[in-house]
């Protein structure tokens, strides 16, 4: 089996990566920088240096990885970017890489993968969205509309795809355990509830991808919360969700 997680030189990606290495796969994974990847793993674990905003850079980087065969079985897109852009405080530069990364990217890697997978009729494409993107309030985060955006543009590739016998999955964590969630909140993550460490975020993913589930929205508990939210009328769901990214920031409302 192969598979190639665009945005697997570190956190979930590289996760997911040691977990189908484990199961005897071979395994691509792209990212910009490849001296974040913290140890090769075995001969089946291959990386490539890429750019999901370049179209070209990951097809070309998806076509090494399986030569001239269209015999990928896996696609999973991890690459995202996210900053703490709570109450809009976010830069123009910040706001640029996370539209390009989280929409573009996603564009990009759906290309990419739906070509290295014609005429294979059993292809699983993922990516990961975010649990913010399932609730639609007017004052969410730009990281939260385009997380919003990804399960979208996932629902209309699984429209597309489905006739070629390819899956398409969308992830919807909570909070993950990973270094670039610790590095964005100075190493304190008490403030993150119902949080995950990797190996679970991983297990679950790998069996909803599996399962060919169209969304897998984790932890329950952040589930059940995000859906009762939901519920509320607009104007009261934005004044909450408001407050909570503050109090998470320490801001002053
Ligand atoms: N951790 C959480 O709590 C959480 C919760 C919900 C959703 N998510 C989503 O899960 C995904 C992974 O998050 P993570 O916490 O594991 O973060 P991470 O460790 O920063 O992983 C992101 C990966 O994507 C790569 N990447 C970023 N931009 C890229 C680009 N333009 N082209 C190619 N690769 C790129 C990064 O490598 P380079 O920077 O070297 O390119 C890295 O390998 C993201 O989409 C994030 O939004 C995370």
């Amino acid at each position: 089996m192969n598979v190639f997680i665009a945005g697997g030189t570190s956190g979930i990606g590289y996760a997911l990566a040691r977990h189908y290495l484990e199961k005897g796969y071979c395994v691509g994974v792209c990212g910009r920088d490849l001296k974040k990847i913290p140890e090769s793993l075995s001969e089946k674990f291959k990386p490539f240096q890429a750019n999901v905003c370049d179209i070209d850079s990951i097809s070309a980087a998806v076509h090494s990885f399986t030569g001239h065969e269209n015999n990928l079985d896996i696609f999973i897109n991890c690459a995202g970017s996210y900053a703490e852009d709570v109450a809009g405080k976010i830069s123009y530069e910040e706001a640029e890489e996370m539209l390009q990364t989280n929409i573009l990217g996603t564009v990009n890697c759906f290309e990419t993968a739906r070509k290295a997978m014609k005429g294979h009729t059993k292809g699983k494409i993922a990516v990961i969205a975010s649990v913010s993107g399932i609730m639609d309030y007017e004052n969410s985060s730009l990281y939260t509309k385009t997380k919003r955006s990804v399960i979208q543009i996932a629902d209309a590739y699984r429209r597309a795809l489905k006739p070629f016998g390819i899956s398409v999955t969308a992830v919807a964590p909570g909070y993950i355990d990973t270094g670039k969630l610790r590095q964005l909140n100075n190493n304190d993550l008490s403030k993150k509830p119902f949080l995950t460490d990797v190996e679970t975020a991983v297990n679950i993913i790998s069996t909803a991808i599996e399962k060919q589930e169209k969304l897998i929205i984790f932890p329950a508990k952040m589930k059940w919360m995000m859906k009762s939210l939901s519920l509320l009328p607009s104007f009261l769901l934005n004044i909450i969700m408001y407050r909570k990214a503050q109090w998470m920031k320490d801001d002053q409302p």
